[in-house]
Formats: structure tokens, C-alpha cells, sequence
């Protein structure tokens, strides 16, 4: 197989789908593997390691395109990408195609197949290519509100662990799934005061015995909510939101310590936060009725080395069975992948984009009949 992989486009997207350990399996077993120059740069990865793990060096996006028949991405496929897409090429990238028209759109018109990373889903029902990305983005979420507590960054002046004779800081976290444990487990580590809240009480046991054990867990309601806000240091939000949820309205900003923060790590405007609006790594603050705000949508792009390698480890088995195999007996072989197919040839195989937008959807048995 000719694989193709492009260096991401996205505004502040670091990452790079894969890394050069990896490369040199796919090159081992026979594949021929065309990178953009530059592509691993920001993540730490050179032309150079790229070209010893056997990778040919591309000068542009243009070309990689032109000489790949598999197109290995980290973030969605952006507008000037659009017209690079060919009916041979499949794309296997994080796509998110249900809240992304113009992209679903050019990935029907292009007729390629597409593989979406989010959609890949194992025997126990988790998502294995987004679980690595999901615990990044809450230890980075952690980090980054406690560099943003600083007195040189504007923020309370406390250190997390306290001192002697000092309290630690209180967190609060919303959200005991993988971002939220992600958080959890490092701020825990880190000697702060853990509130962890879930309306899952099984999940809450689970971490509260196994996971982080020791850690103080609370039943989410409104009114423990308010209570625990009342004296945090930071809040941060790690539950996915769904429309009418709200976890903190403005009103209740009021009940929180001045100079207190909110880190929606969901980061979801006007979600479980009625306040949150998006923030970048350059400008992530604002402050509303006296409480600081962070609302970062791509945590994990500002630890790329770790994230790409990451996702690269977790990407890279299926990556080379589909390359082995071709998309169909790939997808047929490998009850995880089959999940991911979105996109065949023109035809929308995944529910959730066809469903939001009136699309027609095929269904993927159908599809292995046709092709
Ligand atoms: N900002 C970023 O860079 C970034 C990166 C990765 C993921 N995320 C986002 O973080 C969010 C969480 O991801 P996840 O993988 O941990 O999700 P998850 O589904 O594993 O966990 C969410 C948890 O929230 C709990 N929950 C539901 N309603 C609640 C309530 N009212 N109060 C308290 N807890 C409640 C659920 O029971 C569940 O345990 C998602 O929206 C995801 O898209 C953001």
C-alpha cells in the first residue's frame, strides 16, 4: 500500500498521526510511506528519523495526496484539503462528521472510503482511539489550570499541594470517565483536595476502590454542586455535555470565591457551563462576575510529543491491517474497525451524520455486497 500522511493544517494542531517507530512497521512489512516534510516538527519528529524509519519526504500537502492511496491524518479533512481527495484514496483520521456538513459533504462528492478514529469501538463498548487522547486532555487540563493559578499568570497565588500548616488546593471535578480520571489521578498525585463528582454511582465505587483509591467522591445534584463550588480553588468540567444539561449556570458564579477558575476541559459554548466560550493556548483566560475561565478545545496538541506518540501506538495496529488487507476485508476482519467505516464510496454509513443532517444512510452490509 502507498500511504500518505499530510502535516496537520488545523489552527494550533501540533500532532502527527504517525510517529517514526511506527512508520518503520508499515515500511518493514513492504509499504511504501510518503510524509510531508515538516510534518512531525512541532511533535518533536525530524525529516530525518522519518527517512530512517524507510518514509520518501514530500515537499507538499499536494503531493502526498497525489502519490498515497491511504491518507493517514490526526484532525477532520479542512477546505483546502477538499480538492486533493481522490475516489481511490481511504482516509483514516479523527472526522466528526456529524457536526461538519461542508466536510461530509466533500468526503461524499470525493467518493473515498474514510475511517473516522472516534467511531472505533471495542468489545466492552469503549472507543480505543480516543480513550489515550481523552486522559491527555484531562492531565493536561489539570496542568494548565494550575500553571494559570500562578500570581505571575493573574491567578489565586496557591500551590496545589499546599504547604506545611497551609490547606492544598480544593478541585473539583466534574465527571469521573476518562478525562475526569485523567485529572483526577494526577491532581490527587499531586497532593491537591479531589472532589470527584458523577451521577454514575457504579463509576464513583469503581474509582473511588480501584482507580484512585481514597479519593472523596460526591453524588452530582444541584445542590452538592453548589456546596462543593462554595470553596474551590478550580473546577473542572469533564462531562460530555447533552443538550438542557447545565452543571453551573451565571447565577451560580455568584456562590464561587472571586478569582476562583472554571477549566471546561467539554469545552462546549454555552453547554454545562453556561459561561464557557471558547479560549485558545495563546488566549485561554477570561474572567466572568469575578471567576477566571479556561475553555481549551484541543488540550492534548500542547503535549504533541506525548499525544502523537500516543495516538500513533493506539492508531497503528488497525493502520496496518487496513493497509495489509485493503478497507474491506479489513473492515470485514476486525469487528472494531467495522465501527469506524463511515464513508464508502459515496455512500454515508454512519447514523449519527445521517441523522443530523437528513442524509441517506446505507447500511455497511449493504456496502460489502456493492463493492
Ligand atoms: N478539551 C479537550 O481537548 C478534550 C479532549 C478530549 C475529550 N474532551 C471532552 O471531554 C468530555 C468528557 O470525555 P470522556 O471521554 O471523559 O467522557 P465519558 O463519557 O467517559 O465520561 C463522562 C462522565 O460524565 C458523567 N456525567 C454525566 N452527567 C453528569 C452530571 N450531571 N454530573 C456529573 N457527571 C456526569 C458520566 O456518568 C461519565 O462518567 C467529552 O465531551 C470529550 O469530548 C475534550
Amino acid at each position: 500500500m502507498k500511504i500518505g500522511m499530510p502535516k496537520e493544517i488545523k489552527e494550533n494542531e501540533y500532532r502527527v498521526a504517525i510517529v517514526p517507530h511506527n512508520i518503520s512497521k508499515l515500511t518493514a512489512s513492504g509499504h511504501e510511506v510518503y510524509v510531508e516534510t515538516g510534518a512531525g516538527l512541532a511533535a518533536g519528529f525530524t525529516d530525518e528519523q522519518y527517512v530512517q524509519a524507510g518514509a520518501r519526504i514530500l515537499p507538499d500537502a499536494a503531493s502526498v495526496y497525489k502519490a498515497g492511496d491511504m491518507i493517514v491524518k490526526v484532525k477532520e479533512i479542512l477546505p483546502p484539503e477538499f480538492p486533493l481527495l481522490e475516489e481511490r484514496h481511504t482516509i483514516c483520521t479523527y472526522i466528526h462528521s456529524a457536526n461538519r456538513l461542508p466536510q461530509t459533504e466533500a468526503l461524499l462528492k470525493a467518493k473515498v472510503v474514510a475511517f473516522a478514529y472516534e467511531d472505533v469501538k471495542d468489545e466492552q463498548g469503549g472507543f480505543p482511539l480516543l480513550e489515550p487522547m481523552s486522559r491527555l486532555a484531562g492531565e493536561t487540563g489539570l496542568l494548565t489550570g494550575l500553571f494559570y493559578s500562578f500570581t505571575t499568570h493573574g491567578g489565586s497565588g496557591k500551590i496545589v499541594c499546599g504547604n506545611p500548616g497551609i490547606r492544598p488546593m480544593k478541585i473539583v471535578i466534574f465527571g469521573a470517565g476518562h478525562v475526569g480520571i485523567g485529572a483526577a489521578r494526577l491532581a490527587h498525585k499531586l497532593g491537591a483536595d479531589v472532589v470527584l463528582m458523577d451521577v454514575n454511582i457504579k463509576q464513583l465505587e469503581l474509582v473511588s476502590d480501584q482507580i484512585i483509591p481514597g479519593i472523596k467522591t460526591v453524588f452530582s445534584t444541584h445542590d452538592n454542586i453548589v456546596a462543593e463550588i462554595r470553596d474551590a480553588d478550580i473546577v473542572f468540567n469533564c462531562v460530555k455535555w447533552f443538550p438542557g444539561l447545565t452543571l453551573i449556570s451565571r447565577d451560580m458564579l455568584k456562590g464561587m470565591q472571586k478569582g476562583s477558575l472554571i477549566v471546561d476541559i467539554d469545552a462546549e459554548p454555552g453547554g454545562a457551563i453556561e459561561t464557557c466560550r471558547y479560549t485558545t493556548h495563546e488566549d485561554p483566560l477570561y474572567e466572568v462576575d469575578g471567576i477566571r475561565h479556561i475553555c481549551i478545545a484541543n488540550l492534548p496538541s500542547s503535549v504533541a510529543n506525548t499525544a502523537s506518540q500516543s495516538l500513533s501506538n493506539a492508531t497503528i495496529p488497525y493502520i496496518q491491517e487496513i493497509a495489509d488487507k485493503g478497507w474491506k476485508q479489513a473492515a470485514l476482519d476486525n469487528g472494531r474497525l467495522i465501527y469506524g467505516l463511515d464513508f464508502v464510496k459515496g455512500y454515508l454509513t454512519f447514523k449519527d451524520t445521517a441523522e443530523a443532517f437528513g442524509l441517506e444512510l446505507t447500511p455497511k452490509e449493504k456496502i460489502f455486497e456493492m463493492f
